[in-house]
């Protein structure tokens, strides 16, 4: 197969940043009433702040007077962001509003003393920043899901060496489970699953729905062909939510909701939001979740560097999938479609299951597209693979 080809600067790599979306920033605990939060949003420097009236705001990281990051300084005690070079002051909107020791200044809000904004937005307990600089958002961030009483949380943050696609596609790679995670998530005697891919939300996003998965963990687990299974879905949704989902009748509940921030092209924070509703109390399920999650989370943070650096020492990616591979196609079509759509070049799939952006000749999208991940109208086609795991 070819390398999957890369609109951005990390030639090799698969990268997409579709901007007309909302972003997880952080933590709304991350914002506290003095200091700045630093991030990179698709390789922009970004800053976060709390005004006076606890409102979240974002402003691109530089200051416009001699190009300091402004996330060096302080929120002043009037709300403002203040320079930690000359002691400049910003307003949420990005106005300057105040150039210490200068006299009769009428031009404070001058365009040329302007910081381009992001939109935020605060849902769950995270800031939310809108992708594109100085732009009118549209829609709402994704949500959590409401478990109902009785349910504990707990958030894991992950900083991985790795693109946004290969984050999401591990997050929702069951066939690695078993082996990387053997004993920890999945292993012991396999059982015969089918996995039923859909697309959803209205094709902006994906699902696989696995059946036949006895109830367990690790090596503890039901045995194969037993009445009791879980029911298990992945989903991914644009641009950098992924969802995990088991239930076991109706006492048994658990959602690892993944919220991604594309720092740059090859950097990728995941928060790993677990949910979980069940009879057993919070206090014995919270400490299980944290030690595994953990143990997980280490394992695939390493694997996922390891392979970031070694497609690097190779010059790109190269990819060679199966049947068991469902979730990584359509993951990157969705992103790459989405970004070419915000530039008005839908993607066009050509009858040999390859594609290209509106005639400007094949651009490698359809690396993965082959085996029939995608209909000739761009959309993720419905599957069933049934495997051992
Ligand atoms: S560099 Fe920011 S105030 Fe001078
Ligand atoms: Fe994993």
């Amino acid at each position: 197969m070819t390398p999957r080809s890369s609109g951005q600067e990390e030639a090799g790599y698969s990268v997409a940043f579709p901007k007309r979306w909302w972003y997880p920033a952080c933590r709304s605990s991350d914002l506290g009433s003095l200091k700045p939060h630093a991030i990179t949003l698709m390789g922009t420097p970004v800053v976060l702040f709390r005004d006076r009236f606890g409102a979240a705001h974002a402003l691109v990281d530089r200051c416009p007077h001699r190009n300091v990051p402004l996330s060096l300084g302080r929120v002043h005690a009037d709300g403002t962001l203040q320079c930690g070079y000359h002691g400049w002051r910003f307003d949420g909107g990005g106005h300057c509003r105040a150039v210490p020791g200068l006299y009769e200044d009428d031009d404070a809000d001058a365009a040329a003393r302007c910081v381009a904004t992001h939109a935020t937005t605060e849902v769950d307990g995270f800031v939310w920043v809108w992708g594109e600089a100085a732009a009118e958002p549209s829609g709402r961030p994704f949500e959590l899901p409401d478990l109902g009483p009785r349910t504990s949380q707990t958030v894991f943050a992950c900083d991985l060496e790795c693109t946004l696609t290969a984050a999401l596609e591990n997050s929702l790679d069951v066939p690695h489970t078993a082996f990387l995670h053997g004993g920890l998530l999945r292993g012991g005697q396999p059982s015969e699953v089918t996995a039923v891919r859909r697309e959803v939300a209205g094709g902006r996003g994906v699902e696989v729905q696995y059946l036949g998965e006895p109830v367990g963990l690790g090596k503890w687990r039901a045995k194969p062909g037993g009445k009791v299974t879980l029911d298990h879905w992945d989903r991914f949704f644009l641009p950098s939510i992924a969802q995990i989902e088991y239930r076991a009748g109706t006492w048994l509940r658990i959602v690892n909701t993944i919220l991604h921030l594309p720092l740059s092209p090859l950097r990728t924070r995941a928060w790993f939001v677990l949910r979980t509703h069940s009879p057993v109390p919070a206090a014995v399920v919270r400490p299980i979740v944290a030690v595994r999650g953990r143990r997980v989370l280490g394992q695939d943070a390493g694997m996922l560097a390891r392979q970031t650096e070694q497609i690097g020492r190779f010059g790109g990616e190269q990819y060679a999938s199966t049947d068991l591979d469902l979730m990584a196609n359509p993951i990157w079509w969705l992103l790459r479609q989405a970004e070419r759509a915000e530039s008005g070049q839908p993607v066009v799939v050509e009858p040999n299951g390859t594609s290209r952006a509106n005639g400007s000749g094949s651009d490698g999208v359809g690396a993965g597209l082959a085996d029939g991940d995608v209909d000739f109208a761009g959309r993720v086609t419905p599957r069933t693979v049934t495997f051992r795991a």
